[in-house]
């Protein structure tokens, strides 16, 4: 029901996203959106092209007088490196003698296996849409559907676990996330202060020595109604949709639901989250939540935990070794400014990616062409768990 697209290559005019089958009358503050797409942009670690953008939006259709109107949401995002590039990646034919190939494939990159497969003799267009740059696009859609999801009481936020070999080792509770999401200066998205130091005293060293570093982000949802998704078929199951909505984040290599490595390698008694009954409250509630908010493809009301695993970034300052598609040659990597660490802006886009999918969710259950009918169908369901 719920559908998003985005265009756009990195250093073309704009990226361009789309988001379809949201109901009518949601509320949406630009400023929300431009603050999402911000944060992406933040995090000790970032390049070159951080200090160039400044992401805004601008939105063409769909919202009208500060509402969803019901109609395809389309919004583009401009590439203020564009004015560096009219002449090197032009809509037209242009110079040939202006434009950029990328001919010795960067390692890590989908530069070899895409110029092999869409036949080009070099990877320029491959890396244009294989770039990070595109999740702006993404982090704009996922602010929309979390204005949506705010309705219902829905948040999702995300922090940084570890970076390279440094891993915050403790639970970290969603009270301590939303007071650190407050802060306006963002290092590495790390609550614990101590942590954080350690985390960037390895980026400085990879700076130092010309190579980058990944880490492991955690997306949090808080306020999620039991039993969106479900168990009864393996493509309703939200475990599995969340699984790729992380793992298609570009240099993300693996999710964890709840503490999945922690429980492998654990016994059974020690894993499970045993259930418990409030008879003041009349409510179910767990002394722990390993599981991440999940059982049998379904959220059982627990904050949903998810986690993302990035490699480090693939380009190097110290050029990998790679070859010359034209001579064939040994020949050091291209080189294209990068970044050393994003692993605070990939917790930020997998917040939008956790936000998107947690909205088709919703929607699946509730349905309704304007919010005032969803928010009806969740409230008389919200009735029915009350008085299970
Ligand atoms: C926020 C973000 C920024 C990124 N910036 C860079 C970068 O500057 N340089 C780079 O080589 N890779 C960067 N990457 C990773 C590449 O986009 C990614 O590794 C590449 O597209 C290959 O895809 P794969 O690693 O998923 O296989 C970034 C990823 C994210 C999430």
């Amino acid at each position: 029901m719920l559908r998003f697209e985005t265009a756009g290559e990195s250093h073309g005019e704009c990226l361009v996203a789309t988001l379809t089958g949201l109901p009518a009358g949601i509320p949406i503050s630009l400023e929300e959106i431009n603050h999402e797409l911000w944060r992406r942009q933040q995090g000790f670690g970032r390049g070159g092209r951080m200090k160039i953008e400044t992401d805004r939006v601008s939105v063409v259709s769909g919202i009208r007088h500060g509402q969803t109107i019901g109609s395809p949401i389309a919004m583009l995002l401009p590439n203020a490196d564009w004015k560096n590039w009219t002449e090197s990646l032009p809509v037209e034919s242009g110079d040939p003698s202006l434009h950029k190939p990328v001919d010795r494939p960067r390692p890590g990159h989908a530069d070899l296996a895409g110029a092999i497969k869409y036949n080009f003799p070099d990877a320029r267009y491959i890396l244009e849409r294989a770039s990070a740059r595109e999740t702006t696009a993404r982090v704009a859609i996922g602010a929309v559907a979390k204005q949506f999801l705010k309705n219902f009481g829905i948040e999702v936020l995300s922090h940084v676990i570890a970076v390279g070999s440094k891993r915050l080792e403790r639970v970290v509770e969603w009270g301590e996330i939303v007071a650190h999401s407050k802060k306006t200066e963002v290092l590495l998205g790390c609550v614990d202060a101590d942590c954080e130091a350690e985390m960037k005293a390895l980026v400085d060293e990879a700076y130092r020595t010309g190579d980058t570093i990944g880490g492991i982000f955690e997306v949090v949802a808080h306020g999620l109604p039991v039993g969106l998704g479900s168990h009864i078929t393996w493509d309703s199951r939200l475990d599995g949709k969340l699984a790729q909505a992380i793992v298609c984040i570009q240099a993300v290599k693996g999710v964890e639901i709840g503490f999945a490595e922690d429980g492998a390698l654990s016994f059974g008694s020690k894993v499970q989250d045993e259930i418990h009954y409030n008879k003041d409250e009349r409510s179910f509630y767990r002394g722990n939540n390993r599981a991440g908010g999940l059982e049998g493809g379904m959220t059982n009301g627990e904050d949903l935990r998810v986690r993302g695993f990035l490699k480090p970034i693939s380009t190097l300052r110290r050029p990998l070794e790679s070859v010359d598609l034209t001579t064939r040659e040994p020949a050091k990597a291209a080189y294209e400014r990068s970044d050393v660490c994003v692993v605070p802006a990939a917790g930020v886009i997998g917040e939008a990616m956790v936000a998107i999918v947690l909205a088709g969710a919703m929607l699946e259950k509730f349905g309704g062409d304007s919010l005032a009918e969803t928010l009806r169908n969740f409230e008389n369901y919200q009735q029915q768990v009350r008085a299970f």
